[in-house]
């Protein structure tokens, strides 16, 4: 695995790569890698010949008092993980080389409003906007491509699908189901903020998220219901403090009228600095299970 830092040695080892007809895919992130970073290299590994790793925390999509400056950096262990899951190429770019004008010096905006503003945006309006800058710029860095986004991050990937549709870029984005630890959490960089209590307590969101999917199963229609139900699992857990319980259409994001099993269960929890997500399909159709 070579490590690279500059765009355009990526993007001249790149085009040398796709001449010579080797397909190309990226897995973006924001370094400290785990099992489901992993998980999405392993499968980039399988399609494609050429898989670039980039890691960068990105700070345009940290709001002011948010923790891009504790974020989790594990720069010796993303290196091993990524090239024992078959990484062939780590990019690596400073600030600097990402934003030459400084982070406040991006004057263009790239936003998909229209599902930005739900869910995660509800309380985190500037992310999804940043998200997209940062994205956008490392598709262009990378070049025609296969792009392995997580499930786990649902939202994140309904944007990013639909700005590279919007937008015509020439990448193929593919979602990956997400990667859980034994006890249903799912892995998250941010797992590492939780105390051994709020860990114990921390699968609470995915059972709040599996019990909605069992009242739909069972015949439930009513979004409502079933958003209660969610929420007082949640309520009933010794830590931990709801942000939200959702149910929607997995391509609009909106609310749904009638819960059934084409919808999408999303939820978000915090528990002391960490603020944890999940979601899973209402048919059981995104393989969820712990493990
Ligand atoms: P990060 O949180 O590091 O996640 C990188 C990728 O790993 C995302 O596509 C995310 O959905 C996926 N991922 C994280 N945990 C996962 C799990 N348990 N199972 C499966 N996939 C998982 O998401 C970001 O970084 C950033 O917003 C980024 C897209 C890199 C832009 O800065």
């Amino acid at each position: 695995m070579e490590t690279v830092t500059a765009v355009a040695a990526l993007r001249a080892r790149l085009d040398e790569a796709r001449c010579a007809g080797r397909r190309v895919g990226v897995v973006p992130t924001m370094g400290a890698l785990h099992e489901g970073h992993a998980s999405l290299v392993r499968r980039a590994a399988a399609d494609c010949d050429e898989v670039v790793v980039t890691v960068f925390v990105n700070p345009l999509q940290f709001a002011a008092g948010e923790d891009l400056g504790a974020y989790p950096r594990t720069p010796a262990e993303d290196a091993e993980l990524s090239a024992r899951s078959g990484a062939t190429v780590l990019f690596l770019p400073d600030e600097a080389e990402m934003y030459p004008d400084g982070r406040d010096g991006v004057l263009t905006s790239v936003a998909v409003p229209a599902l930005a503003g739900v869910l995660e945006g509800a309380s985190r309006p500037t992310h999804f906007a940043g998200v997209c800058v940062v994205v956008a710029k490392l598709f262009h860095a990378v070049g025609p491509c296969r792009a392995y986004f997580g499930e786990k991050d649902f939202q994140q990937l309904a944007i990013i699908r639909r700005m590279v549709r919007d937008l015509s870029f020439p990448v193929e984005v593919v979602g990956c189901p997400t990667s859980r630890e034994p006890d249903g959490l799912a892995r998250s960089s941010r797992n590492v903020y939780l105390d051994p209590d709020e860990r114990a307590a921390a699968p609470v969101l995915h059972r709040a998220l599996r019990e909605g999917r069992a009242l739909i199963a069972a015949g439930e229609t009513d979004p409502a219901a079933v958003r209660a139900a969610m929420a007082a699992v949640v309520e009933a857990s010794p830590s931990g403090e709801l942000d939200y319980v959702a149910v929607v259409d997995p391509l609009t994001l909106a609310p749904v009228e009638r819960a059934g099993p084409a919808c999408r269960l999303l939820g978000a929890v915090r528990f002391g600095r960490a603020r944890l997500i999940d979601n899973i399909s209402a048919d059981g159709s995104d393989g969820d299970r712990p493990g």
